[in-house]
């Protein structure tokens, strides 16, 4: 058919992403700039300062985008922007810019859910998954196992009753004093841990279905720092180590179990792990290990295209336009939305 070019932009949270894909030529460019270092001060995003900085970085990263790919204003076929869930006003800057440029083009907007974004995000991969499979969103506000059978074709399988697994890791980093977000810092750290010196539960493993639970490892992980506290002060190098791998253990060996399980009872084979803590060097290992014990295979984006990004959005969006979507002029962020 014909090629259409999608402009996608994220700034849902703490990033500012922005790209260009082409139905024919695949992702033709890319860039992103990342508030962490300016929220890391904080120990978390100051919603206020997000948005501001959205603000002073999005129109620029546009142009750059426009200018690496060598691409006028002219080319561009629909403009798609995450319309929700995040920070609302964060969600506010994304909105209302992409809004306003496709009203300019005079080409249609595409309002994307930032979790589709993420869930297809390992579709730009060279090889990527087919419909349908099952998807394990985990990111810093969303775990959940969803029934993919086409795009817009979501079924929800099962989800987090408290924590999302990112924000579990960010909570655990936080008691150990590591900086935000803190899913990477444990990550690196669980590296040098003692295998053994803490077994922390998985949470929810004997009991049937597909729901997850992390507020009680949050718990475990909080007596388990107290605990050394006590005994000797400060925690040492090696002790937030070995408190980051039993950590990290616990929470991808309770994913891969439901992963597995979920497999089981939709009888599908390929999983698709996508959103932040799917860059998780351990969590691939695990599963890939686990599935293969059911015939099962795992599909996840390259590291960047897990976390938040714009090339995601402009994915999206393009299988949107595809579809026939049009938004009208008005439009609506949504702090809270359902996939
Ligand atoms: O998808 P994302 O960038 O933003 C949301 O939509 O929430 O996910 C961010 C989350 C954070 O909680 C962060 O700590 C976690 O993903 N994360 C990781 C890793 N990289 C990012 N968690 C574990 N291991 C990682 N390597
Ligand atoms: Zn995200």
């Amino acid at each position: 058919g014909v090629d259409m070019l999608v402009l996608g932009i994220e700034t849902s949270c703490d990033e500012t992403g922005v790209a260009l894909y082409c139905s024919q030529k695949g992702l033709i460019a890319d860039a992103l700039y990342s508030q962490i270092e300016m929220h890391n001060e904080y120990g978390g995003v100051v919603p206020e300062l997000a948005s501001r900085d959205h603000v002073k970085k999005l129109l620029p990263l546009i142009q750059s985008v426009l200018d690496q790919a060598g691409i006028t204003n002219k080319e561009v076929d629909a403009v798609a922007y995450t319309k929700g869930p995040g920070l609302v006003g964060a969600l506010m800057v994304g909105t209302m810019t992409a809004r306003a440029i496709a009203f300019a083009w005079g080409v249609p907007a595409l309002g994307v859910h930032h979790m589709e974004g993420h869930l297809l995000a390992p579709m730009l991969e060279e090889t990527p998954p087919e419909f349908p499979f099952v998807a394990l969103l985990v990111s810093g506000g969303h775990t959940q196992l969803v029934q993919v059978d086409g795009i817009g074709q979501y079924a929800l399988l099962g989800e987090s009753l408290d924590d999302a697994a990112g924000e579990a890791f960010d909570k655990a980093a936080k008691m150990m004093k590591l900086p935000y977000p803190g899913g990477p810092h444990i990550a690196r750290l669980a590296e040098q841990g003692t295998a053994g010196r803490f077994k922390f539960p998985r949470p929810m493993v004997d009991r049937p279905g597909l729901e997850f639970s992390f507020s009680g490892l949050k718990t475990y992980t909080l007596n388990t720092v107290l605990a050394i506290e006590k005994a000797q002060g400060e925690l040492e190098e090696q002790d937030k180590a070995d408190i980051a791998h039993a950590f990290q253990e616990a929470v991808v060996e309770t994913l891969a179990i439901k992963c597995r399980r979920a497999l089981e009872q939709t009888g599908m084979k390929q999983l698709v792990m996508a959103g932040g803590v799917s860059a998780n060097t351990r969590l691939r290992e695990k599963l890939e290990d686990a599935l293969a014990k059911v015939g099962g295979k795992v599909f996840y984006a390259r590291p960047e295209f897990c976390t938040d990004n714009g090339a995601m959005i402009a994915f999206a969006g393009c299988q949107r336009l595809k579809a026939g979507q049009q938004d009208d002029l008005a439009v609506k962020p949504v702090a809270r939305w359902p996939l």
